[in-house]
């Protein structure tokens, strides 16, 4: 392990909890403290970290010195894109979590505000861009890219040279063949397995995984 970086949290949900853990037990980062929004400032403290307010960031903990995380759930994907893009104004170095325990060959390019979890393998020449989480156990293919603010949950399977358009989330234990192209805000329901290529903004699922519905306005919102 080399030097300790000091690390902000962006976000003080559960799963901004669950990111700490993750980076204090295994990298070199230590998290010092967590923002939010003030709008949505609730609380002064978090796992015996000070709660601070997004704006007031830049004052105490200075990006010289600071690395910033955006720890935002995808409940709602666009919410997910919006607070990175928000983020990125403050000018913070941002950190990637690549588990020791994932497989990642050195092929592999990998962005900033991205997540690989434990389990996770990302075979020769995959693309992971910014703001992606490849959670435990999932496998993206050789050469396969996941575009930008994109889930690829826990046990999913993207075949080789497949890519997964921006905005999209990838259930648990689904899989994509080998050469498809999964268009922008795709929801591919768990469980399925997609052997086309699929539009854009929709929901599809079963297997093989049918169009279900659109969800264009909203993107894509897990209700429950
Ligand atoms: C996609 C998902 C959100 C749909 O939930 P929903 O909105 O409650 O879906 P609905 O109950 O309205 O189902 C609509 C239709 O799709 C079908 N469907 C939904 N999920 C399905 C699945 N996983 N596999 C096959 N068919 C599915 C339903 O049977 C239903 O078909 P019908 O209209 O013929 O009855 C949910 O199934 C799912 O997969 N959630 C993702 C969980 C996950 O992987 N989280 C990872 C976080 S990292």
């Amino acid at each position: 392990m080399g030097t300790t970086v000091k690390l902000i949290i962006y976000g003080d949900s559960t799963f901004a909890e669950l990111v700490k853990h993750y980076f204090e037990t295994d990298s070199n980062y230590r998290v010092v403290a967590f923002c939010v929004d003030r709008a949505y400032k609730t609380k002064d403290e978090l796992c015996g970290l000070r709660v601070v307010a997004l704006e007031d960031a830049l004052s105490r903990y200075s990006p010289e010195e600071h690395h910033i995380f955006a720890a935002i759930g995808y409940k709602s994907v666009r919410v997910h894109k919006a607070l990175f893009e928000k983020m990125l104004h403050l000018h913070y170095p941002i950190a990637s979590y690549i588990s020791s325990k994932a497989i990642v060959d050195a092929s592999c390019q990998i962005g900033v505000n991205c997540l690989v979890l434990p389990g996770a393998i990302l075979e020769p020449h995959v693309r992971v861009e910014d703001n992606c989480f490849v959670n435990s156990g999932a496998i993206v293919c050789h050469h396969a890219t996941v575009e930008a603010h994109s889930i690829v949950a826990a046990g999913s399977l993207i075949g080789g040279y497949s890519v997964v358009g921006e905005s999209s989330l990838i259930g648990f234990q689904a899989s994509v063949a080998e050469l498809r192209r999964v268009g922008k805000e795709t929801l591919l329901a768990a469980g399925s397995v997609l052997l086309e290529d699929t539009g854009e903004c929709a929901m599809y699922a079963g297997a093989p995984a049918r169009m279900i519905r659109s969800h264009a306005e909203t993107g894509i919102v897990l209700a429950k």
